[in-house]
């Protein structure tokens, strides 16, 4: 479905469901893929992810109140009072998604007024394509514009993070930044505190497919403590070696250094540590590779993310290894689980003459054995798209 037409949709929706009329506005946020710069924006190091044409659409209309009543197609009504926002609901349950942004939204611009919402989505859920951060931020718009106010990205980037907290994620700002400030047609070189934004053109002959694992990965669920170990052996790491940051780290000592200094650490901090300075390197040479258009050297590095994601940082799981592994076999420049892992997505990167050829592939050798699976949702081309800010 295009974008027009989900706006279409949620618009309907929305007053069939409310009676209320039609919603003041709509908006539009994507979901992301990161193309690498995995688990390394919490340790500040530089990403490159992409924003992708699959999206959550919110249709919202503004109260007289201060309730904050929303709905979607996959999760019940839910509502509170903004002043409530700061008591989360049970773990796991969709609210706190919305208070996270109400209380973003109260605490950061003292926004006062509720809203009434629709919320629809393309995304799939739990599958390490930002749906959470996208609802979060798009929830946030939603309560700016029903408060007459105005937000810059670099306020937005300072807020969105935090408030991912209340979920339970120590989670870094790279999603934020991917599904509010990428521009279509480009992936987005993210560099934190400070934050600083970059488009880079994808070469139009790259494609990247979306390869769902069937296994999914909530974040409210037990991921969370899986992904918050992994950050904690990271910073662990760097306190035990009397280092005082990654990026002074990696500014002065060589990669050899590094290494063996990493022999000095326990098993879980020494594998958190490789993985952290050898990611960054990649992000460099990507960068390259990616500005000469370079797609062999682009791949290669990818699937060396994989490798390092699997077996230092370990999480990776069979079905995600099993995806890459097949699409190498059938020819993609490279390939890796992208997100936070433990489940969801991986992305495949092909010539696009190759494309169909290594879709078909993974179809045949990897999806015909699952009944449940859903063409349409779970394998799928991600085309380089526009933030919520440009849309
Ligand atoms: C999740 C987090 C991001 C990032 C990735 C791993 O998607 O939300 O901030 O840490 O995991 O790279």
């Amino acid at each position: 479905m295009g974008q027009d037409s989900h706006l279409l949709t949620t618009r309907q929706l929305f007053g069939t469901h409310w009676n209320l009329g039609d919603p003041d506005d709509l908006l539009s946020v994507p979901g992301r893929i990161n193309l690498i710069g995995e688990h390394v924006d919490y340790h500040d190091l530089p990403v490159l992810p992409m924003a992708i044409q699959r999206r959550i659409t919110i249709a919202f209309r503004a109260r007289q109140d201060a309730t904050l009543r929303a709905i979607s197609q996959s999760y019940k009504e839910s509502w509170f009072e903004l002043t409530a926002a700061s008591e989360p609901s049970p773990n796991g349950d969709w609210t706190n998604y919305l208070k996270a942004a109400a209380q973003a939204a109260r605490m950061r611009w003292a926004l006062r007024r509720g809203l009434d919402a629709y919320i629809t989505s393309d995304l799939p859920p739990a599958a390490g394509l930002s749906s959470s951060s996208s609802l979060l931020a798009g929830m946030t718009l939603a309560m700016l514009k029903v408060n007459g106010a105005q937000a810059t990205i670099s306020e937005l980037m300072e807020v969105l993070p935090e408030a991912e907290h209340f979920v339970g994620t120590r989670g870094g700002g790279m999603d934020h930044a991917a599904v509010l400030a990428s521009e279509a047609g480009c992936a987005l070189l993210v560099h934190f505190n400070p934050i600083e934004l970059s488009s880079l053109p994808i070469p139009p002959d790259w494609a990247f497919l979306v390869a769902h694992s069937l296994t999914t990965a909530e974040k409210s669920g037990p991921v969370r403590a899986q992904y918050n170990a992994r950050r904690a052996a990271g910073t662990n790491a760097l306190q035990m070696l009397g280092l005082e940051s990654y990026r002074a780290a990696l500014r002065n000592y060589s990669s050899e250094e590094l290494t063996s200094a990493a022999a000095r650490l326990p098993k879980q901090e020494q594998r958190a540590f490789l993985h952290v300075v050898t990611e960054a390197a990649r992000v460099e040479n990507a960068l390259a590779t990616l500005r000469l258009a370079d797609i062999g050297a682009f791949g290669h590095l990818l699937t060396a993310s994989h490798a390092s994601l699997r077996d230092r940082l370990q999480v990776s799981n069979s079905s995600l290894d099993e995806l890459v592994r097949i699409a190498l076999e059938a020819g993609a420049a490279g390939a890796r689980l992208t997100g936070a892992g433990f489940g969801g997505c991986a992305i495949v990167l092909c010539r696009m003459p190759e494309r169909d050829r290594v879709r078909a592939e993974l179809e045949k050798r990897f999806y015909s054995k699952h009944a449940d699976f859903d063409p349409e949702r779970q394998l799928f081309f991600a085309e380089p798209s526009g933030g919520a800010l440009h849309v």
